[in-house]
């Protein structure tokens, strides 16, 4: 009998998901090992990069959390505590007016960005004749990752500096939309900062009950607002093929918890429902008591907002006394500043050899080009730290250079 030892070609493992081979970089990953190689070691790192707040997470909600913790611990059921469901739909009802059956419109999520990666494994037919994802970009690099293990196939559209930053529909011809499963939208969007108002909404619900695809409205940074007032969500033209996300990691400073929620139409949380336990995302018990506090409380997201529109005033004014122009930047916690030269990727460069993170808006997807993310996300003092380092910054096309 041959022994395995002596037969090296049968003994590998079979090829690995091809996605994860392809060599395809996830853009922090990247961002993270560049800034590795060029920081100049004397500057501590100040992080633009990802938008993971820095602010505390306020005392009551981390109380409600510690008392939560139970003795004996048991498997959190998919659906979600009913507690928690309710506090969600009557936060939809007092933001919005929407009004939601916690039973079949709402279901908690550990994140958005894991709804948002199991989305189409729960609405989109791999083998099927729709299977396109509609994908605005520059954009969450989620939407495009969930798609493509999903089996589904990806339609990129850059958004425009002359749209606003706003998707346009105009720009999407019928036989795609004829081939669509899903749509994602993102306002306020990550990167840019821009808001789509109700009538650019109600667009895009109309064309979904056209066509017959599913919206995903990914609403992230739907407290995150400043002189603009409240954005819209696309769950108030109705439920009937939308779902929206919403989540706690921004408005309430709890990344670390994974807390956010879904809901829209009953069938397709219904399927989301289905699907759910498969990969095994139900939210700890514990958490979804701390949710709980959260969604039932709106004057911390205000003292959070407050904070942002701090920072944000004070880098407006540094940009603006630079001669550096940011576009969109309406809502979310995101600055999308045009790059003074137009490379992204080397004015990050700059940035990085003084321990300034930021985003190259190339990174982040076609259309991207020539711009910059800044999430505003650093404690106050850092900010106002990063903004005393520039001064060492040497970039072509910037006031203080010339
Ligand atoms: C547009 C957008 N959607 C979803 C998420 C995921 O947020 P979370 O999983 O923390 O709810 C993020 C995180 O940065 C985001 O920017």
């Amino acid at each position: 009998m041959a022994t395995s030892s002596t037969n090296t070609a049968n003994s590998t493992p079979g090829p690995l998901h091809p996605l994860l081979t392809g060599g395809g970089e996830y853009p922090f990953v990247k961002l993270e090992r560049k800034r590795k190689e060029l920081q100049d070691p004397q500057y501590a790192t100040i992080n633009f990069g990802m938008g993971d707040p820095r602010e505390e997470t306020p005392a009551f909600i981390r109380e409600a959390m510690k008392a939560a913790v139970p003795a004996v611990s048991s498997y959190p059921a998919t659906i979600g505590k009913a507690s928690l469901r309710a506090a969600c739909s009557a936060w939809l009802q007092r933001r919005y007016g929407v009004v939601t059956d916690p039973e079949v419109h709402v279901l908690p999520v550990n994140g958005t960005k894991e709804a948002v990666y199991n989305t189409p494994f729960a609405c989109i037919d791999p083998a099927g004749a729709k299977r396109i994802v509609i994908i605005p970009t520059p954009a969450y690099p989620v939407y495009e990752s969930g798609t493509r293990f999903a089996g589904a196939e990806p339609y990129f559209v850059p958004l425009r500096s002359e749209d606003g930053w706003r998707f346009n529909p105009a720009r999407i011809p019928d036989d795609v939309w004829a081939r669509t499963a899903l749509l994602w939208i993102n306002s306020p969007h990550n990167p840019t900062g821009s808001v789509l108002d109700m009538g650019q909404g109600a667009a895009v619900v109309t064309l979904a009950r056209k066509w017959g695809f599913w919206v995903a409205s990914d609403e992230a940074y739907a407290d995150l607002y400043f002189d603009g007032g409240p954005p819209s969500s696309l769950l108030q033209h109705g439920l009937e093929n939308v779902i929206g996300m919403f989540t706690l990691s921004k408005r309430s400073a709890m990344t670390g918890y994974r807390s956010g929620f879904i809901a829209g139409d009953a069938r397709l949380i219904d399927a989301m429902r289905k699907h759910r336990p498969h990969p095994g995302v139900a939210t700890p018990d514990f958490i979804q008591d701390a949710a709980v506090a959260a969604w039932n409380d709106d004057a911390h997201t205000a003292d959070q907002r407050a904070i942002y529109a701090r920072k944000r005033e004070l880098f407006l004014q540094e940009f603006a006394r630079r001669g550096w122009q940011v576009e969109a930047s309406e809502a979310t916690f995101y600055l999308w500043m045009r790059v003074p030269e137009g490379d992204d990727e080397a004015f990050v460069e700059q940035l990085l050899k003084l321990g300034i993170v930021t985003t190259p808006g190339s990174y982040l997807g076609p259309g991207g080009e020539g711009f910059v993310r800044w999430a505003l996300v650093p404690t106050f003092a850092q900010c106002e730290e990063a903004i005393a380092r520039l001064s060492q910054l040497q970039v072509a096309g910037s006031k203080e250079a010339k």
